[in-house]
């Protein structure tokens, strides 16, 4: 019996250091007897609002560009604040303006689909789907070397049926927002600031659109107010990175349970089980 409670302690540090260190998709690395029930990854959401995350970092994302100014505009902005984003773009802008998609790229910010010209995604048959999707990762890839991960469907129309394809079909996540300032209503830069920064949490992702003069406006302001909040930024791929592994209680349970029957049973302990 003295043998059993260390055995059992390190086997339930391990299943504890598995849910710290991120590997929870992994199997816990348990020496003795596997445990009777499999222990599965949750599935891996391809829908996003926001991240789950302790740290205070979010994502800035733009939608509807390249526009020819006010997107050279706000690199700038973001080039001197040291601050990356994520750019939703069209593809009939890119295909305008390849060298703003160019230089979103070589500056660090992420490039994702926004459609090729802008209609609800869930009114479309597969061949105009394929022309609005699939053409504008081709367009994008063109223009930057650079496949899309992401697609943020136009005014976030979406049902199951879109979702699964824009999967399958381009390898696309959607990636929606949990903050929307009304930017594209105009109601001005101070409160386009003021919106997007009451919105703020941990893995927020805000929504903004760089073809509208009063959103570029505010940026300055917005990143101004969240760094002193202690927030940093990332792209929409580096929040992903950033998500809190969490593991249900229920399986740590399960995990514990089956590596306490296996210790009760391991001859090398006796091989008396207890009841
Ligand atoms: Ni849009």
């Amino acid at each position: 019996m003295k043998l059993f409670y260390p055995v059992l302690g390190a086997a339930a540090l391990m299943v504890a250091a598995c849910a710290q260190d991120g590997t929870s998709s992994a199997r816990p690395s348990i020496s003795v007897t596997p445990p009777t029930e499999e222990i599965l990854p949750a599935p891996v959401p391809t829908k996003f609002n926001s991240i789950k995350t302790s740290r205070p970092v979010l994502a800035l994302t733009f939608d509807d560009g390249p526009h020819p100014e006010l997107t050279p505009k706000l690199l700038d902005i973001l080039r001197q604040q040291g601050v990356r984003a994520t750019f939703f773009v069209l593809g009939s802008n890119v295909a305008k303006y390849p060298e703003i998609a160019r230089r979103i790229v070589a500056e660090g910010h992420e490039i994702a689909n926004h459609s090729y010209s802008h209609p609800a995604l869930t009114k479309l048959g597969a061949a105009r789907m394929n022309d609005e999707v699939g053409k504008t990762c081709d367009i994008i890839e063109q223009a930057t070397g650079r496949r899309p991960l992401s697609i943020r469907p136009p005014y976030g129309a979406l049902n199951a049926s879109v979702e699964h394809a824009l999967l399958q079909n381009y390898g696309l996540n959607v990636v929606l927002w949990s903050v929307d300032p009304l930017d594209w209503k105009r109601p001005g830069s101070a409160e386009v600031a003021r919106r997007l920064v009451a919105g703020a949490q941990p893995g927020a992702i805000l929504l903004a659109h760089d073809i509208h003069p009063g959103t570029v406006e505010a940026i300055p302001e917005v990143i101004a107010q969240l760094k002193s909040q202690g927030y940093t930024f990332a792209t929409v791929g580096q929040l992903r990175a950033l998500q809190d592994v969490v593991v249900p209680s229920t399986s740590i349970a399960k995990a514990r349970a089956s590596v306490s029957r296996a210790t009760y049973l391991s001859p090398s302990h006796g091989g008396t089980a207890r009841k």
